[in-house]
C-alpha cells in the first residue's frame, strides 16, 4: 500500500500534525507540501491537511483537493484555532468534501493550532472572524502531545478503511 501525506501549513501547526500522521504509518509513504502536488494519482490513500482559514480551505490547498479523481481515497486533517469538535471547524471539513465530489472521503481529523496573538487581536475586531478568534485565544499550547497521539491513532484507523 502506498500513502501520501500532503499538507499546507503557514506557521507550522499543520505540518506538525502531518509529521505525526506520516510517522505513524507502517506502509510505503511520502510526505510533501501540497503546493508541490498536481495530482495524487498512484496513491492508495491520501492524507490531506490544511489550516482552517475563514471557516474553509485555504486557496493554496484547493488545487490538489479539486484534482482528486474518481474513487480516490482521501482522509482530511486540519488545525484550527477554534475549539475541537465545534461547528466552526466542521464547516471547513464539509467545504473540503465539497471540493472533491468524486473522491471517496474516509474520514477527518481536526485539532487546535495556536494563532499569533497579534493576528487574534486584529481579527477579533472583524465581525466575520470574531467567533473563532475568541476561541483561539486558548489554543496557544496546541498542537500538543495529546493532539499528536490522536493524529497517529487517526492515521492507523484510516488505513483499516482502505
Ligand atoms: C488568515 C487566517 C484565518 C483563519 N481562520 C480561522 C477560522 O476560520 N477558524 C479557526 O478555527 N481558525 C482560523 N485560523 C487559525 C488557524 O487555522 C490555526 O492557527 C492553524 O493552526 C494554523 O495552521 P498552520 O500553522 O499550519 O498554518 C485562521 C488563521 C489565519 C492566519
Amino acid at each position: 500500500m502506498k500513502a501520501l501525506v500532503t499538507y499546507f501549513s503557514k506557521t507550522g501547526n499543520t505540518e506538525k500534525v502531518a509529521r505525526a500522521i506520516y510517522d505513524a504509518l507502517p506502509v510505503d509513504k511520502e510526505i510533501r507540501p501540497i503546493q508541490e502536488m498536481e495530482t495524487a494519482e498512484g496513491y492508495d490513500i491520501v492524507f490531506c491537511g490544511f489550516p482552517v482559514y475563514a471557516h474553509s480551505v485555504p486557496g493554496k490547498a484547493q488545487p490538489l483537493i479539486k484534482a482528486l479523481g474518481e474513487g480516490q481515497k482521501v482522509a482530511f486533517f486540519s488545525t484550527h484555532g477554534s475549539l475541537r469538535g465545534g461547528q466552526l471547524p466542521k464547516q471547513a471539513f464539509e467545504n473540503a468534501v465539497g471540493l472533491a465530489p468524486k473522491a471517496k472521503v474516509l474520514g477527518h481529523f481536526g485539532c487546535r493550532g495556536k494563532v499569533d496573538p497579534k493576528i487574534i487581536e486584529m481579527l477579533m475586531k472583524q465581525q466575520e472572524n470574531k467567533a473563532w478568534a475568541e476561541e483561539a485565544q486558548s489554543a496557544d499550547a496546541h498542537p500538543d502531545q495529546a493532539d499528536m497521539e490522536d493524529a497517529s491513532a487517526f492515521a492507523l484507523s484510516m488505513l483499516t478503511k482502505v
